[in-house]
């Protein structure tokens, strides 16, 4: 007997670093109801009462001996079995990850919109790949005229002018397609990208982002028009935001303007944003020139209306003063991470 408790006090002592498993066994093998301490308690009740002195002693001993090892273990595997067991408790928090933030593009057109659904606008979308009619000729661009010229054109197949086809320089294109299927009274807007062929630069891209307007009903006025971009613009940059008006020209509306807004960086009293002048153009805009109503089937005796249009990079340069256009599409995720991240 003392024979087999030294072999089994030198495997205990032995045996050290462990796994959970490896140490569930040791205890069946050692500590369970059918383990060698609980064999060896058996044994004992039949040795003589000179032998029980001793034995007993040496019994107790192995089996505190093999106690304190099974405890030891189980406390230096604590950590890693809490760890364990985490992995499958559902009812834990998960961790977080990021969701990455919106474009901040996407941030202003999206407040955009907003703010013109809740005058009672639509949403309208149509093709950037568009023919000459939807760009250039029902919005009144005469043929080889320069005011085509105005906005240099991609163009993807040129022909004989009529049947030109480009890519869209601006999202009239879309104003034409609503008024061509449609019967008015029209309230839309119309966001979306458009390209011009210009060189990349800080102040000028061959591509940006616009938000074009359309209002057509019986005795729309000048009066309508200043007043819906005013409120436009109050709900936008905050109360208080003055704005002006400016005589300008474009072949589909007239008379034809140019918003300006305050300042928005320097309230009006200067700053190179606004170079000094306390001003700064965020649109242009018009009544629907009544050439362009006719091209698309409507009675210019009955109907007038406004259109308006904006480039969304400006308003988002002013909004989170960004002096290059190029950072929009770059992807450089230094300059996107800095803008409201939406929780979805
Ligand atoms: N389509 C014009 C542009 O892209 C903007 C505009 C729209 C001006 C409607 C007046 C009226 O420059």
């Amino acid at each position: 007997m003392q024979e087999t408790i030294d072999k089994y006090t030198r495997e205990i002592n032995e045996f050290a670093k462990t796994t959970a498993e490896e140490l569930e066994s040791f205890r069946i093998k050692f500590l369970g109801t059918k383990g060698i301490i609980k064999d060896l308690f058996e044994q004992f009740k039949t040795v003589g009462p000179e032998e029980k002195r001793t034995f007993g002693k040496v019994l107790n001993q192995f089996k505190q001996l093999a106690e304190t090892k099974y405890n030891e273990l189980k406390e230096s595997l604590g950590g890693a079995e809490e760890g364990a067991k985490s992995e499958g408790d559902l009812t834990l928090p998960g961790e977080g990850f990021a969701i990455g933030s919106r474009h901040p593009l996407s941030l202003v057109r999206n407040e955009i919109i907003d703010i013109f659904k809740r005058l009672g606008f639509v949403v309208a979308e149509g093709p950037e790949i568009e023919d000459d009619w939807h760009n250039f000729s029902a919005l009144n661009f005469p043929e080889e005229h320069p005011a085509r010229d105005m906005q240099d054109t991609f163009f993807i197949k040129k022909n004989s002018g009529k049947d030109d086809i480009a890519l869209r320089t601006h999202t009239s294109s879309v104003q034409v397609r609503m008024m061509e299927n449609g019967k008015p009274p029209f309230r839309a807007i119309m966001p979306g990208r458009v390209y011009r062929n210009e060189a990349i630069s800080a102040r000028a891209h061959c591509f940006f982002h616009q938000v074009e307007g359309l209002y057509i009903d019986e005795n729309v006025s000048f009066a309508d028009l200043k007043q819906t971009l005013y409120h436009f613009v109050q709900e936008l940059y905050g109360e208080g935001t003055k704005v002006r008006f400016r005589p300008s020209y474009f072949p589909f509306t007239e008379p034809s303007a140019e918003m300006d807004v305050s300042c928005t960086i320097c309230k009006g009293s200067g700053c190179n944003m606004c170079k000094y002048t306390g001003w700064v153009e965020i649109l242009g805009c018009g009544m629907v020139d009544p050439n362009v109503l006719e091209n698309c089937n409507i009675d210019s005796k009955k109907y007038t209306g406004f259109a308006f249009g904006m480039g969304i990079e400006r308003i988002t340069n002013l909004k989170y003063v960004i002096r290059d256009l190029r950072l929009f599409s770059e992807n450089d995720v230094r300059f996107l991470e800095q803008f409201q991240t939406e929780i979805i």
